[in-house]
């Protein structure tokens, strides 16, 4: 019998289309006395704007609107999907999951739905664990989506965090095949850091206990973030039997240009194989990496065929990374 693969046959992705640049920010900001610069953010960060949804926009809308853009490149009708993995931090309620809710607005029924919480690794998570559903042959034709609306968890009195983030999604459609598609895949996690980035109110009571905004230890993020991206891009091609010469495009999670470009520099990547889409999305958590791969196949830079190294890194801690040939 021979191996069954996985393989990415669509891509799609969706941004809500309010655009705030850098000074559109620093503005709002200004207005409650909070300091900011488009200078600043954008040589510390590399953004230069975000999209944020309107308040009656959902994790899940944006998330059907990438969905439905991934399925018609993918030219795979809603019904035939047998599986939908939604990858968020920001999900249209505490229950049930934003992939249910999903599944209903694509008017089908049936097949097995959930959200995988890695926050800004939860992307690869997702996408690694439908790989392995589908080797595994308990699905076909998976529906793999990264959505959030990080803009309802942003402290807009804190200039160190609401400045990086921003709203939207990007799916994929993950099918069966005979050929390799996925590589190679490894997932990591460290609880021992939880509290350098962290949510950490809960719905309790009737009400929310606890800080509901989110927090961050950026420069302790920063390190950690910067060393396991160079460990786990070199552990997954040890894996695959590849080496660095072997990767046409490197899709690192998009939360800063300068660990990003690191993590090329290290990897000895030129600055035209590292695909950057931060500067116009901010970090949108789990569907930074899908939004990336999302623009660069329909700018026609990636194309069948070609190595990709997916990387993420977040809240968690966690951290992954997948190699696939589109
Ligand atoms: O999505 C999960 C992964 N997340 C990440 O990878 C984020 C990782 N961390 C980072 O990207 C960076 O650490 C930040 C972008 C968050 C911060 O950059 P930094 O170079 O580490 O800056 P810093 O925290 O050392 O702050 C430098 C200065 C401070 O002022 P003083 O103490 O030097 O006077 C800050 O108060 O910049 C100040 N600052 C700002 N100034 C203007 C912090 N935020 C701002 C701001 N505007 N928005």
């Amino acid at each position: 019998m021979s191996a069954r693969h996985s393989r990415i046959t669509g891509t799609g992705s969706f941004l809500p289309s309010r655009r705030l640049s850098n000074d559109d920010l620093a503005r709002r900001l200004a207005a409650d006395g909070i300091e900011t610069s488009d200078q600043w953010i954008i040589e510390r960060t590399g953004i230069r704007a975000r999209h944020f949804a309107e308040p009656d926009v959902a994790s899940s809308d944006l998330a059907f609107e990438a969905a439905q853009r991934a399925l018609a490149a993918a030219k795979v009708a809603p019904a035939e999907i047998d599986l939908i993995i939604v990858a968020t931090s920001t999900p249209d309620m505490v229950f049930p999951s934003t992939a249910c809710l999903v599944q209903r607005k694509l008017g089908v029924s049936g097949c097995p739905a959930f959200d995988v919480q890695a926050v800004c690794s939860g992307f690869v998570y997702a996408l690694t664990v439908a790989d392995a559903m589908i080797r595994t042959g308990a699905a076909n034709k998976a529906l793999v989506i990264g959505a959030e609306v990080f803009s309802r968890i942003l402290d807009f009195k804190d200039r160190t965090t609401c400045v990086l983030f921003g709203d939207g999604a990007g799916a994929i459609v993950l099918e069966a095949s005979d050929t390799p598609g996925i590589v190679a895949s490894e997932l990591h996690a460290d609880g021992r850091h939880v509290e350098i980035l962290c949510v950490p109110g809960n719905v309790s009571g009737g009400s929310v206990l606890g800080d509901p905004f989110l927090k961050m230890d950026g420069q302790a993020v920063f390190k950690l973030a910067v060393g396991v991206l160079e460990d786990v891009a070199r552990s997954v091609l040890a894996k695959a039997g590849r080496t660095e010469a072997d990767i046409d495009f490197l899709i690192p999670h998009q939360a800063n240009i300068r660990i990003m470009q690191s993590t090329a520099r290290k990897l000895k990547l030129p600055a035209d194989k590292l695909v950057v889409t931060v500067d116009e999305h901010g970090n949108t958590s789990a569907a930074s990496i899908p939004l990336a791969l999302d623009v660069a196949v329909r700018d026609g830079r990636i194309r069948r065929g070609d190595t990709v190294m997916l990387e993420g890194v977040g809240g968690g801690f966690t951290w992954g990374a997948v190699l696939l040939d589109l």
